[in-house]
Protein backbone atom coordinates (compact mmCIF):
# COMPACT_ATOMS: atom_id res chain seq x y z
CA UNK A 1 0.00 0.00 0.00
CA UNK A 2 0.95 3.75 -0.52
CA UNK A 3 -0.33 6.60 -0.70
CA UNK A 4 1.48 9.75 -3.05
CA UNK A 5 0.18 13.24 -3.27
CA UNK A 6 0.91 15.16 -5.54
CA UNK A 7 0.85 18.90 -5.47
CA UNK A 8 1.95 22.59 -7.55
CA UNK A 9 4.46 23.94 -5.89
CA UNK A 10 3.75 27.46 -7.90
CA UNK A 11 0.48 29.13 -8.92
CA UNK A 12 -0.56 26.17 -10.75
CA UNK A 13 0.27 25.44 -14.25
CA UNK A 14 3.09 23.28 -13.08
CA UNK A 15 2.38 20.12 -15.45
CA UNK A 16 0.53 17.98 -13.21
CA UNK A 17 -1.74 16.20 -15.09
CA UNK A 18 1.12 14.88 -16.90
CA UNK A 19 2.87 13.38 -14.64
CA UNK A 20 -0.36 12.26 -12.62
CA UNK A 21 -0.97 10.54 -16.13
CA UNK A 22 2.11 9.08 -15.70
CA UNK A 23 2.28 7.79 -12.59
CA UNK A 24 -1.06 6.45 -12.52
CA UNK A 25 0.46 3.37 -14.55
CA UNK A 26 1.15 2.03 -11.55
CA UNK A 27 -1.69 3.09 -9.38
CA UNK A 28 -5.11 1.65 -8.51
CA UNK A 29 -6.90 4.68 -7.91
CA UNK A 30 -6.71 8.63 -8.62
CA UNK A 31 -8.31 10.94 -5.62
CA UNK A 32 -8.75 14.63 -6.46
CA UNK A 33 -9.59 16.19 -3.03
CA UNK A 34 -10.27 19.69 -3.62
CA UNK A 35 -11.26 22.81 -6.18
CA UNK A 36 -13.82 22.28 -8.91
CA UNK A 37 -13.42 22.80 -13.00
CA UNK A 38 -11.32 26.12 -12.09
CA UNK A 39 -8.43 23.15 -12.48
CA UNK A 40 -8.20 22.61 -16.46
CA UNK A 41 -5.51 19.49 -16.99
CA UNK A 42 -3.84 18.78 -19.99
CA UNK A 43 -2.51 15.30 -21.00
CA UNK A 44 -1.46 14.43 -24.39
CA UNK A 45 -1.04 10.73 -25.64
CA UNK A 46 -0.53 9.28 -29.14
CA UNK A 47 -1.75 12.26 -30.97
CA UNK A 48 -4.69 12.76 -28.96
CA UNK A 49 -4.69 15.82 -26.55
CA UNK A 50 -6.96 15.89 -23.45
CA UNK A 51 -8.29 18.70 -21.42
CA UNK A 52 -9.39 17.73 -18.52
CA UNK A 53 -11.39 19.97 -15.62
CA UNK A 54 -12.76 17.98 -12.80
CA UNK A 55 -11.93 14.18 -14.11
CA UNK A 56 -8.63 13.03 -12.44
CA UNK A 57 -6.50 12.14 -15.30
CA UNK A 58 -6.34 8.46 -14.34
CA UNK A 59 -9.68 7.65 -15.97
CA UNK A 60 -7.65 8.16 -19.13
CA UNK A 61 -5.42 4.84 -18.11
CA UNK A 62 -8.98 3.25 -16.76
CA UNK A 63 -7.76 3.46 -13.22
CA UNK A 64 -10.55 4.24 -10.53
CA UNK A 65 -11.06 7.63 -10.57
CA UNK A 66 -12.48 9.68 -7.60
CA UNK A 67 -14.14 13.30 -7.01
CA UNK A 68 -13.58 13.47 -3.16
CA UNK A 69 -15.93 15.37 -0.68
CA UNK A 70 -13.31 18.23 -0.64
CA UNK A 71 -13.72 19.02 -4.39
CA UNK A 72 -17.14 21.82 -5.83
CA UNK A 73 -18.66 20.08 -8.56
CA UNK A 74 -20.77 21.71 -11.20
CA UNK A 75 -22.80 19.26 -12.49
CA UNK A 76 -23.76 20.15 -16.02
CA UNK A 77 -20.40 21.05 -16.95
CA UNK A 78 -18.99 17.78 -15.30
CA UNK A 79 -21.54 15.70 -17.41
CA UNK A 80 -20.10 17.75 -20.53
CA UNK A 81 -16.54 16.76 -19.44
CA UNK A 82 -18.23 13.08 -19.12
CA UNK A 83 -19.07 12.99 -22.74
CA UNK A 84 -16.64 14.65 -24.25
CA UNK A 85 -14.52 12.09 -22.74
CA UNK A 86 -16.87 9.10 -23.83
CA UNK A 87 -17.20 10.23 -27.83
CA UNK A 88 -13.28 10.33 -27.20
CA UNK A 89 -13.48 6.77 -26.48
CA UNK A 90 -12.93 6.53 -22.50
CA UNK A 91 -15.25 4.80 -20.49
CA UNK A 92 -15.99 7.18 -17.59
CA UNK A 93 -19.19 5.85 -16.30
CA UNK A 94 -17.75 2.78 -14.99
CA UNK A 95 -14.74 3.84 -13.25
CA UNK A 96 -15.90 7.54 -11.84
CA UNK A 97 -17.16 7.61 -8.01
CA UNK A 98 -18.33 10.97 -6.61
CA UNK A 99 -18.88 11.54 -3.15
CA UNK A 100 -22.23 12.22 -1.97
CA UNK A 101 -20.48 15.00 0.18
CA UNK A 102 -18.70 17.10 -2.88
CA UNK A 103 -20.92 20.15 -2.47
CA UNK A 104 -22.08 21.34 -5.74
CA UNK A 105 -21.64 24.47 -7.51
CA UNK A 106 -25.27 26.03 -8.74
CA UNK A 107 -25.94 28.33 -11.16
CA UNK A 108 -25.94 31.26 -9.10
CA UNK A 109 -22.60 31.00 -7.27
CA UNK A 110 -21.17 31.05 -11.40
CA UNK A 111 -22.72 34.38 -11.07
CA UNK A 112 -22.34 35.83 -8.18
CA UNK A 113 -18.36 35.10 -8.96
CA UNK A 114 -18.48 36.98 -12.10
CA UNK A 115 -20.67 39.92 -10.69
CA UNK A 116 -18.24 40.18 -7.40
CA UNK A 117 -15.08 40.49 -9.82
CA UNK A 118 -17.15 43.30 -12.14
CA UNK A 119 -17.90 45.05 -8.84
CA UNK A 120 -13.98 44.86 -7.59
CA UNK A 121 -13.30 46.65 -10.81
CA UNK A 122 -9.25 47.11 -10.51
CA UNK A 123 -8.80 45.24 -7.72
CA UNK A 124 -10.46 42.01 -9.04
CA UNK A 125 -8.51 38.45 -8.35
CA UNK A 126 -9.09 37.69 -11.66
CA UNK A 127 -10.70 33.96 -10.88
CA UNK A 128 -11.99 31.60 -13.50
CA UNK A 129 -15.41 32.90 -13.17
CA UNK A 130 -16.45 29.06 -12.25
CA UNK A 131 -18.45 29.84 -9.12
CA UNK A 132 -15.32 28.39 -7.11
CA UNK A 133 -15.26 31.26 -4.13
CA UNK A 134 -19.33 31.54 -3.89
CA UNK A 135 -19.49 27.69 -3.25
CA UNK A 136 -16.85 27.30 -1.04
CA UNK A 137 -18.42 30.49 1.08
CA UNK A 138 -21.80 28.73 1.31
CA UNK A 139 -20.41 25.46 2.32
CA UNK A 140 -18.24 27.17 5.20
CA UNK A 141 -21.90 28.91 5.86
CA UNK A 142 -23.48 26.02 6.24
CA UNK A 143 -25.92 26.79 3.56
CA UNK A 144 -23.91 24.87 0.59
CA UNK A 145 -25.89 21.38 -0.84
CA UNK A 146 -24.08 18.23 -1.61
CA UNK A 147 -24.24 16.06 -4.00
CA UNK A 148 -25.80 13.18 -1.45
CA UNK A 149 -28.97 15.94 -0.89
CA UNK A 150 -30.13 15.33 -4.83
CA UNK A 151 -30.97 11.87 -3.61
CA UNK A 152 -33.76 12.88 -1.46
CA UNK A 153 -35.62 14.86 -4.20
CA UNK A 154 -38.52 16.22 -1.52
CA UNK A 155 -35.46 18.14 0.37
CA UNK A 156 -33.71 19.03 -2.52
CA UNK A 157 -36.79 21.02 -4.24
CA UNK A 158 -37.07 22.19 -0.42
CA UNK A 159 -33.66 23.43 -0.08
CA UNK A 160 -33.49 25.18 -3.85
CA UNK A 161 -36.59 27.05 -3.56
CA UNK A 162 -35.56 28.62 -0.44
CA UNK A 163 -31.90 29.46 -1.43
CA UNK A 164 -32.86 30.69 -4.96
CA UNK A 165 -35.30 33.14 -3.05
CA UNK A 166 -32.36 34.53 -0.97
CA UNK A 167 -29.74 34.45 -3.80
CA UNK A 168 -32.46 36.34 -5.83
CA UNK A 169 -32.59 39.18 -3.32
CA UNK A 170 -29.21 39.25 -2.75
CA UNK A 171 -28.50 39.49 -6.62
CA UNK A 172 -31.17 42.35 -7.31
CA UNK A 173 -30.21 44.06 -4.34
CA UNK A 174 -26.93 44.04 -3.59
CA UNK A 175 -25.76 43.60 -7.11
CA UNK A 176 -28.09 45.80 -8.98
CA UNK A 177 -28.79 42.90 -11.61
CA UNK A 178 -31.97 42.76 -11.57
CA UNK A 179 -32.54 41.11 -15.10
CA UNK A 180 -30.87 37.83 -13.56
CA UNK A 181 -33.51 35.50 -11.84
CA UNK A 182 -33.30 31.73 -10.84
CA UNK A 183 -35.93 29.67 -11.65
CA UNK A 184 -36.05 26.96 -8.58
CA UNK A 185 -38.57 24.59 -10.69
CA UNK A 186 -36.25 25.27 -13.81
CA UNK A 187 -32.68 23.79 -11.84
CA UNK A 188 -34.81 21.19 -9.93
CA UNK A 189 -35.91 19.38 -13.08
CA UNK A 190 -32.53 19.70 -15.16
CA UNK A 191 -30.93 18.64 -11.40
CA UNK A 192 -32.95 15.41 -11.50
CA UNK A 193 -32.15 14.67 -14.80
CA UNK A 194 -28.93 14.76 -14.07
CA UNK A 195 -28.82 13.00 -11.39
CA UNK A 196 -30.19 10.19 -13.35
CA UNK A 197 -27.02 10.03 -15.11
CA UNK A 198 -24.51 10.26 -12.38
CA UNK A 199 -26.78 8.05 -9.64
CA UNK A 200 -24.47 4.74 -10.26
CA UNK A 201 -21.08 6.80 -8.71
CA UNK A 202 -22.09 8.31 -6.13
CA UNK A 203 -20.99 7.12 -3.42
CA UNK A 204 -19.41 6.99 0.26
CA UNK A 205 -16.06 8.10 -1.14
CA UNK A 206 -13.91 8.32 2.64
CA UNK A 207 -15.30 4.75 3.11
CA UNK A 208 -14.33 3.57 -0.71
CA UNK A 209 -10.92 4.70 -0.05
CA UNK A 210 -10.00 3.20 3.30
CA UNK A 211 -11.15 0.18 1.53
CA UNK A 212 -8.78 0.34 -0.99
CA UNK A 213 -5.96 1.38 1.73
CA UNK A 214 -7.04 -1.60 3.56
CA UNK A 215 -6.50 -3.99 0.49
CA UNK A 216 -3.00 -2.48 -0.03
CA UNK A 217 -3.71 -0.30 -2.80
CA UNK A 218 -1.66 2.21 -4.10
CA UNK A 219 -3.72 5.41 -4.15
CA UNK A 220 -2.89 9.06 -6.07
CA UNK A 221 -4.03 11.97 -4.36
CA UNK A 222 -4.19 14.37 -7.52
CA UNK A 223 -3.91 18.50 -6.37
CA UNK A 224 -5.21 21.08 -8.14
CA UNK A 225 -3.93 24.98 -8.64
CA UNK A 226 -0.72 25.43 -6.24
CA UNK A 227 0.91 25.86 -3.72
CA UNK A 228 0.74 29.88 -3.78
CA UNK A 229 -3.12 29.83 -4.44
CA UNK A 230 -3.91 27.99 -0.63
CA UNK A 231 -6.71 30.42 0.84
CA UNK A 232 -4.24 29.84 4.32
CA UNK A 233 -0.83 29.96 2.90
CA UNK A 234 -0.99 31.48 -0.51
CA UNK A 235 -0.63 35.21 -1.82
CA UNK A 236 -3.91 35.88 -0.24
CA UNK A 237 -6.31 37.59 -1.16
CA UNK A 238 -5.40 36.50 -4.34
CA UNK A 239 -5.74 33.39 -3.87
CA UNK A 240 -8.48 30.29 -4.64
CA UNK A 241 -11.08 29.50 -2.18
CA UNK A 242 -9.53 25.81 -0.91
CA UNK A 243 -6.12 24.76 0.71
CA UNK A 244 -4.44 23.04 -2.17
CA UNK A 245 -1.40 21.81 0.07
CA UNK A 246 -1.08 18.43 0.67
CA UNK A 247 -2.60 18.74 4.41
CA UNK A 248 -5.66 19.24 2.95
CA UNK A 249 -5.29 15.28 0.84
CA UNK A 250 -6.53 13.69 3.79
CA UNK A 251 -9.46 16.40 4.76
CA UNK A 252 -10.76 16.28 1.13
CA UNK A 253 -10.84 12.49 0.55
CA UNK A 254 -11.60 11.38 4.29
CA UNK A 255 -8.67 9.81 5.08
CA UNK A 256 -5.93 9.82 8.40
CA UNK A 257 -2.44 11.51 7.61
CA UNK A 258 -0.50 8.31 9.37
CA UNK A 259 -1.98 6.68 5.39
CA UNK A 260 0.50 9.55 3.66
CA UNK A 261 3.57 7.77 1.90
CA UNK A 262 5.26 10.55 -0.08
CA UNK A 263 5.07 13.93 -1.63
CA UNK A 264 5.99 14.68 -5.00
CA UNK A 265 6.25 18.39 -5.78
CA UNK A 266 5.89 19.47 -9.67
CA UNK A 267 8.19 22.02 -10.65
CA UNK A 268 7.78 24.20 -13.66
CA UNK A 269 11.53 25.36 -14.93
CA UNK A 270 10.81 28.76 -14.42
CA UNK A 271 7.25 30.60 -13.01
CA UNK A 272 3.85 30.84 -14.43
CA UNK A 273 0.64 32.75 -12.96
CA UNK A 274 -2.77 33.33 -14.16
CA UNK A 275 -4.58 35.92 -12.86
CA UNK A 276 -3.85 39.34 -10.59
CA UNK A 277 -1.32 39.30 -7.00
CA UNK A 278 2.05 39.64 -6.25
CA UNK A 279 4.26 37.78 -8.74
CA UNK A 280 8.26 39.30 -8.15
CA UNK A 281 10.20 36.94 -10.79
CA UNK A 282 7.40 38.03 -13.59
CA UNK A 283 9.25 39.16 -17.07
CA UNK A 284 7.07 41.90 -18.60
CA UNK A 285 9.42 42.18 -21.71
CA UNK A 286 10.72 39.81 -24.59
CA UNK A 287 12.60 37.09 -22.31
CA UNK A 288 8.50 36.73 -20.95
CA UNK A 289 7.28 36.45 -24.31
CA UNK A 290 9.28 34.04 -25.21
CA UNK A 291 8.51 31.67 -22.31
CA UNK A 292 5.16 32.42 -23.25
CA UNK A 293 5.45 31.53 -26.62
CA UNK A 294 7.71 28.45 -26.64
CA UNK A 295 5.89 26.99 -23.14
CA UNK A 296 2.31 27.38 -24.82
CA UNK A 297 1.72 29.48 -21.52
CA UNK A 298 -2.69 29.89 -22.36
CA UNK A 299 -4.93 28.75 -19.41
CA UNK A 300 -6.23 25.21 -19.99
CA UNK A 301 -9.51 26.50 -18.63
CA UNK A 302 -10.01 30.48 -19.51
CA UNK A 303 -7.64 30.68 -22.66
CA UNK A 304 -6.02 33.64 -20.93
CA UNK A 305 -2.65 34.16 -21.62
CA UNK A 306 -0.25 33.17 -18.50
CA UNK A 307 1.99 35.83 -17.13
CA UNK A 308 5.34 34.48 -17.13
CA UNK A 309 9.12 35.07 -15.41
CA UNK A 310 12.42 33.33 -14.37
CA UNK A 311 12.75 30.07 -11.51
CA UNK A 312 12.05 32.27 -8.06
CA UNK A 313 13.62 29.18 -5.36
CA UNK A 314 12.65 31.14 -2.09
CA UNK A 315 8.97 30.62 -3.35
CA UNK A 316 9.39 26.44 -4.12
CA UNK A 317 11.72 26.11 -0.89
CA UNK A 318 8.60 27.50 0.83
CA UNK A 319 6.49 24.93 -1.04
CA UNK A 320 8.53 22.40 0.11
CA UNK A 321 8.23 23.13 3.40
CA UNK A 322 4.59 23.77 3.78
CA UNK A 323 3.63 20.60 1.89
CA UNK A 324 6.34 18.32 3.20
CA UNK A 325 7.69 17.27 -0.17
CA UNK A 326 10.07 13.98 -0.67
CA UNK A 327 11.24 14.77 -3.93
CA UNK A 328 10.26 16.89 -7.06
CA UNK A 329 9.24 16.56 -10.66
CA UNK A 330 10.57 19.50 -13.08
CA UNK A 331 8.85 20.33 -16.02
CA UNK A 332 9.23 22.10 -19.02
CA UNK A 333 12.97 22.17 -19.22
CA UNK A 334 12.47 22.33 -23.16
CA UNK A 335 10.59 25.53 -23.22
CA UNK A 336 14.30 27.49 -21.95
CA UNK A 337 16.34 25.91 -24.70
CA UNK A 338 17.02 29.25 -26.91
CA UNK A 339 18.17 30.99 -23.85
CA UNK A 340 21.75 32.26 -23.66
CA UNK A 341 21.68 32.90 -19.29
CA UNK A 342 19.29 32.15 -17.29
CA UNK A 343 18.41 33.69 -14.16
CA UNK A 344 17.15 32.20 -10.49
CA UNK A 345 15.76 34.41 -7.89
CA UNK A 346 17.67 33.49 -4.51
CA UNK A 347 16.78 36.32 -2.36
CA UNK A 348 14.58 39.16 -2.37
CA UNK A 349 15.34 42.71 -1.62
CA UNK A 350 12.54 43.69 1.06
CA UNK A 351 10.49 47.45 0.63
CA UNK A 352 13.03 48.56 3.00
CA UNK A 353 16.46 47.74 1.01
CA UNK A 354 17.12 45.08 3.31
CA UNK A 355 18.12 40.84 1.48
CA UNK A 356 16.22 38.45 2.75
CA UNK A 357 16.48 34.74 1.42
CA UNK A 358 13.95 33.78 3.52
CA UNK A 359 10.39 33.69 2.44
CA UNK A 360 9.43 37.34 3.41
CA UNK A 361 5.37 38.00 5.13
CA UNK A 362 4.16 39.53 1.48
CA UNK A 363 5.74 39.07 -1.67
CA UNK A 364 4.24 42.66 -2.41
CA UNK A 365 6.40 45.02 -3.47
CA UNK A 366 9.84 42.53 -3.28
CA UNK A 367 12.66 42.75 -6.07
CA UNK A 368 14.34 39.91 -6.78
CA UNK A 369 17.91 39.48 -6.29
CA UNK A 370 19.20 37.12 -9.17
CA UNK A 371 21.95 34.38 -9.70
CA UNK A 372 22.81 33.63 -13.62
CA UNK A 373 23.30 30.40 -15.18
CA UNK A 374 24.49 29.59 -18.66
CA UNK A 375 21.50 28.60 -20.83
CA UNK A 376 21.98 25.30 -22.64
CA UNK A 377 20.72 26.19 -26.11
CA UNK A 378 20.32 23.15 -28.04
CA UNK A 379 17.25 21.19 -28.43
CA UNK A 380 16.43 19.10 -25.40
CA UNK A 381 12.82 18.20 -25.94
CA UNK A 382 11.78 14.77 -26.32
CA UNK A 383 15.21 13.31 -24.63
CA UNK A 384 14.46 10.56 -22.66
CA UNK A 385 17.77 9.71 -21.53
CA UNK A 386 19.40 11.25 -18.62
CA UNK A 387 23.03 10.69 -20.55
CA UNK A 388 21.44 12.82 -23.53
CA UNK A 389 21.03 15.87 -21.50
CA UNK A 390 23.40 18.97 -21.98
CA UNK A 391 25.49 19.52 -18.60
CA UNK A 392 24.10 23.13 -18.57
CA UNK A 393 20.71 21.33 -17.98
CA UNK A 394 22.37 19.35 -15.28
CA UNK A 395 23.82 22.03 -13.44
CA UNK A 396 20.35 24.12 -13.81
CA UNK A 397 18.48 21.39 -11.97
CA UNK A 398 21.61 20.37 -9.42
CA UNK A 399 20.98 23.93 -8.54
CA UNK A 400 17.25 24.17 -8.28
CA UNK A 401 17.41 21.31 -6.23
CA UNK A 402 20.16 22.60 -3.81
CA UNK A 403 18.26 26.01 -3.29
CA UNK A 404 15.01 24.51 -3.01
CA UNK A 405 16.23 21.13 -0.57
CA UNK A 406 14.60 18.20 -2.42
CA UNK A 407 15.73 15.66 -4.75
CA UNK A 408 14.75 15.79 -8.45
CA UNK A 409 13.17 12.29 -8.92
CA UNK A 410 11.61 12.69 -12.11
CA UNK A 411 12.44 15.13 -15.64
CA UNK A 412 10.04 16.02 -17.85
CA UNK A 413 11.33 17.27 -21.50
CA UNK A 414 8.05 17.64 -23.48
CA UNK A 415 3.83 17.25 -22.94
CA UNK A 416 3.91 13.68 -24.04
CA UNK A 417 3.93 10.56 -21.68
CA UNK A 418 7.06 9.06 -22.91
CA UNK A 419 8.72 12.54 -23.08
CA UNK A 420 10.14 11.70 -19.14
CA UNK A 421 12.93 11.29 -17.58
CA UNK A 422 12.76 8.85 -14.01
CA UNK A 423 16.11 9.33 -12.09
CA UNK A 424 15.40 8.56 -8.68
CA UNK A 425 12.20 6.08 -9.13
CA UNK A 426 13.00 4.67 -5.00
CA UNK A 427 11.84 8.34 -4.14
CA UNK A 428 8.70 8.44 -4.51
CA UNK A 429 6.48 5.46 -3.34
CA UNK A 430 5.06 4.47 -6.61
CA UNK A 431 7.95 2.80 -8.66
CA UNK A 432 9.08 0.93 -4.78
CA UNK A 433 6.08 -1.25 -4.79
P1 LIG B 1 -10.81 30.82 -8.65
O1 LIG B 1 -10.18 29.54 -8.20
O2 LIG B 1 -11.58 30.69 -9.95
O3 LIG B 1 -11.62 31.49 -7.57
O4 LIG B 1 -9.63 31.87 -9.01
C1 LIG B 1 -8.75 32.39 -8.01
C2 LIG B 1 -7.34 32.52 -8.54
O5 LIG B 1 -6.79 31.23 -8.75
C3 LIG B 1 -7.25 33.25 -9.89
O6 LIG B 1 -6.03 33.96 -9.94
C4 LIG B 1 -7.18 32.11 -10.90
O7 LIG B 1 -6.55 32.48 -12.11
C5 LIG B 1 -6.35 31.10 -10.11
N1 LIG B 1 -6.58 29.70 -10.51
C6 LIG B 1 -7.66 28.95 -10.23
N2 LIG B 1 -7.50 27.72 -10.74
C7 LIG B 1 -6.31 27.69 -11.33
C8 LIG B 1 -5.55 26.66 -12.00
O8 LIG B 1 -5.98 25.51 -12.15
N3 LIG B 1 -4.32 27.03 -12.47
C9 LIG B 1 -3.82 28.28 -12.29
N4 LIG B 1 -4.48 29.26 -11.67
C10 LIG B 1 -5.71 28.96 -11.19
Amino acid sequence: MACLIIVGTQWGDEGKGKIVDLLTERADAVVRYQGGNNAGHTVMFGNKIFILHMVPSGILRGTTSILGNGVVIDLPELIKEINGLEKMGIDVENQLYISDRAQLVMPWHKKFDQLREQKKGKSKIGTTGRGIGPTYEDKVGRVGIMVGDLLDQKKFGFRLRELAKEKNIFLTKFFDSDEISFYAEDIFKEYVDYLEKLKPCIVDTPFLINQLIKKGKNIIFEGAQGTFLDVDHGTYPFVTSSNTLSGNACVGSGIGPTFITGVLGIVKAYTTRVGNGPFPTELLDGDGRILQTEGNEFGATTGRSRRCGWFDALLVRQAVRLNGITSIAVTKLDVLDKFDTLKIATSYRLPNGEECENFPKSLENVTPVYQEMPGWKCKTKGLVNYDQLPTEMLSYLDKISELVGANVSIISTGPKREETIVLNPDQFWILTN
